[in-house]
């Protein structure tokens, strides 16, 4: 468990597709549903009329989502392959929670499409697709679900497949990187063990897809960024910042540099769970000591990078963006609070540089006046403080932005250019 590296995973796809049921199916077959707990289920789904649904019920706890079948809101669960462990996103398909569907991706760090056999690409899937691309997830992997109602055919399996690469393709995935999956997450066929089912099928099973995607690897070769959530002050030990390591590797009597300040210090102890390491890397959750380094130093939204490495510091960025949801509109000057990695700043966007449609990426306006609800736009926003940003090919987590007013998600975005502080 200490070793696995921590992935976030989503869910996405149009409506029944068998999103909940596929991470449910998942979650018994490693070992994170007790079979006492799946008969319960088995008699609950049976009781509202809703047989089936056993697995889905899993992850819809809400009694609207169980009386009508659907997810409404996000569910987050955890559970172990053979390389890493996950926490899985459970998002809605129906089209009046797109929203929530959102929210869930811009954390997740993979997706998965979940494609009915039968009814193949239908409205959300091409829209989650595209939204999947907006909000920066580069690996997804494909099921084609529901095989069974299919007669487990080939031929069905390969006439879906070649239309969700077309969709894909369209929306900038690239077809060859992508694993596509028959399986039956109902009955459990390519799930996590080889289906008898589908014996012309020789790619991996949606578990073993799952271990071998490669992101959180290479980002152990990447310079080190440790964004700082919290620092608490504690007896005996001093100053202790918390965070995840976003890539790279930290060790103790590391140089350090703390930005986007620029403080330089030396790296005095790392734990784990209050136990001490000597070096950890990307995904793990720390909590550390530097050398000289006190509570006024160090805060909630700084990046601690390698010395000769330090992250960069937009000075004014370019973001592609979706407005969630904002009650009047949105235009050059407004000044709500981004939420960048841990940091929360100020910011005002200076200009909208064209306003696309969120269902195929095509440009709809140039230089619009405003944008709405709903609207997919490329901003360019002046951070009112030094933030450390990066951009989404060089760095997706640290690329990835919310913005908040009023109390709430009104936006989501990812970082696409900068123009770093000098
Ligand atoms: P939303 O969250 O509302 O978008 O739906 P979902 O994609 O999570 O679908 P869900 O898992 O709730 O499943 C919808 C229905 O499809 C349920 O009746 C499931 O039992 C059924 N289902 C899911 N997977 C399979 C499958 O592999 N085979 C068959 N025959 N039925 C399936
Ligand atoms: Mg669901």
């Amino acid at each position: 468990m200490a070793d696995r590296k921590h992935v976030n995973l989503i869910t996405i796809g149009h409506v029944d597709h068998g999103k909940s049921t596929l991470i449910g199916r998942l979650m018994y077959e490693t070992g994170s549903i007790r079979e006492e707990v799946l008969r319960k289920l088995k008699d609950e789904a049976k009781e509202k009329k809703k047989e089936t649904f056993e697995f889905a019920f899993f992850m819809d706890k809400l009694k609207e989502e169980r009386e009508r079948g659907l997810t409404v809101d996000l569910t987050f669960k955890e559970f172990n392959s053979k390389n890493y462990y996950f926490t899985i996103i459970d998002a809605p398909g129906h089209r009046d929670f797109v929203k929530n569907m959102i929210v869930g991706t811009s954390q997740a760090d993979v997706a998965v499409l979940v494609v009915d056999a039968k009814d193949s690409v239908q409205e959300q899937t091409k829209e989650h697709s595209y939204l999947a691309k907006i909000l920066g997830i580069d690996q997804m992997i494909v099921v084609v679900n529901k095989m069974d109602t299919a007669n487990y055919d080939q031929n069905r399996f390969n006439e879906v497949k070649s239309q969700i690469e077309k969709l894909l393709k369209g929306v900038g995935y690239k077809p060859e990187t992508l694993k596509i999956v028959p399986a039956s997450a109902y009955k459990g066929d390519n799930v996590s063990k080889k289906s008898e089912n589908m014996k012309w099928y020789e790619g991996p099973t949606i578990l073993e897809a799952l271990d071998s995607i490669t992101p959180l690897e290479r980002s152990v070769d990447k310079p080190l960024r440790l964004p700082v959530q919290d620092v608490f002050s504690i007896t005996g030990v001093g100053t202790v910042p918390v965070g995840r390591i976003e890539t790279g590797k930290m060790k103790v009597n590391q140089n350090v540099i703390i930005m986007p300040a620029g403080t330089k210090a030396e790296v005095k102890s790392i734990e784990i769970h209050n136990q001490q390491r000597q070096e950890v890397s990307s995904g793990d959750n720390i909590g550390f000591n530097l050398r000289g380094v006190g509570k006024g130093d160090i805060k909630k939204g700084d990046v601690v990078c390698e010395e000769d490495k330090p992250a960069t510091v937009a000075e004014e960025f370019t973001g592609q963006i979706i407005v969630l949801n904002h009650p009047t509109v949105i235009a050059p000057g407004y000044t709500p609070v981004f939420h960048i990695h841990t940091a929360q700043i100020a910011c005002t966007v200076t200009e909208i540089v064209r306003k696309v449609n969120p269902k195929t990426g095509e440009t709809v306006e140039e230089n619009p006046e405003y944008i709405k609800t709903g609207d997919a736009a490329v901003i360019k926003v002046k951070p009112k403080k030094p933030v450390v940003m990066e951009k989404q090919k060089d760095l997706p987590h640290l690329a990835r932005f919310a913005i908040r007013d009023m109390g709430q998600t009104v936006a989501a975005g990812v970082c696409i250019d900068l123009t770093p502080k000098k």
